[in-house]
């Protein structure tokens, strides 16, 4: 405890080794929004590579909350491996999903992360396939056609089913949960999205109900909503049923918590 999960300002201090539990699932949230702007201190603890990766952002904005999400992933891990955040190393899949490097491997965390908006979420495991999504919710798009193209007849049906002043935020809910199912597995869209079925309903905590051709699949992993803050929706889904989540907003959450920053970009997802 003691620990400031929910970074809202530069000023946090992580302290060494953080303690991680084979059964636990921890929920880091940083509002990138309020620490973007201390550029230089976060690019200082990227590797070549994640620098050459900033440095190609079309947009300030973006960059600046690449270079701050990438540099709290290393601080928060180099605090679970009581290593410096320089030290930590990745390795990436062949759909891009980073996993610790084998130097660091022996301490078997696992990781995830997502960033929308201003906002980052960070969840860490021991031994666990594991993957979040966060979304900020937004209602600039159509979301009928959306869900057609990416949902299954089964959500499209409980999404049609209702009333219109409700269909965003169940949008929202159906995507950050489809999206952290898939990422967690590392398929990414090779993984076809009709291929399994969310629950759409508020704060469900298993709401992987269906998958296809293996039935059997959907009580491998439990797939759950998590806090993410005002005007923000995010699920996680983490391999096994024997976990709990200590999550930052039961942890520490020091003040208001932050709404949507304004002056954004629509993502051009869709
Ligand atoms: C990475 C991916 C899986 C998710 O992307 P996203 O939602 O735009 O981005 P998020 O912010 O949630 O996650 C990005 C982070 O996930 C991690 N990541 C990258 N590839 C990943 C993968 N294949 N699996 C899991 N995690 C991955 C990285 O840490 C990345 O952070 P970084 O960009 O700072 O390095 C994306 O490649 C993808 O395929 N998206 C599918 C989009 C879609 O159509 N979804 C339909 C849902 S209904």
């Amino acid at each position: 405890m003691g620990e400031p999960r929910n970074i809202e300002n530069s000023a946090f201090k992580i302290e060494t080794p953080l303690v991680l539990s084979e059964d636990e699932v921890q929920l880091w949230r940083v509002d990138l929004e309020s620490i973007r702007s201390d550029e230089a201190r976060w690019k200082e603890v990227l590797s070549p590579d994640e620098a050459r990766r900033a440095s190609r952002f079309h947009f300030a904005i973006d960059r600046q909350r690449f270079v701050a999400a990438r540099a709290l992933l290393r601080m928060i891990l180099a605090g679970y491996l009581a290593t410096g955040p320089k030290d930590v190393t990745f390795v990436y899949s062949k759909r891009e999903k980073p996993s610790l490097g084998p130097a660091c491997a022996d301490r078997a965390i696992t990781f995830n992360l997502s960033h929308s908006g201003g906002v980052a979420l960070y969840a860490f495991a021991r031994r666990r396939e594991l993957g979040i999504d966060v979304e900020q919710i937004r209602g600039d798009f159509d979301v009928e056609a959306i869900a057609r193209r990416f949902f299954s007849a089964h959500e499209q049906e409980q999404l049609a089913a209702l009333p219109s002043p409700e269909k965003i935020e169940a949008f929202f809910r159906c995507w950050t949960r489809k999206e952290a199912y898939i990422k967690a597995t590392g398929d990414g869209l090779s993984l076809s999205l009709t291929q399994f079925d969310v629950a759409l309903g508020e704060g469900n905590t298993d709401a992987l109900v269906a998958t296809r051709p293996d039935s059997a699949e959907a009580k491998r992993w439990l797939l759950r909503e998590v806090a993410a803050g005002t005007g923000y929706i995010a699920a996680l889904c983490v391999r096994g049923q024997d976990w709990k989540l200590n999550d930052w907003s039961a942890v520490a959450r020091s003040g208001p918590e932050a709404g949507p920053s304004g002056g954004e970009r629509p993502s051009d997802r869709f």
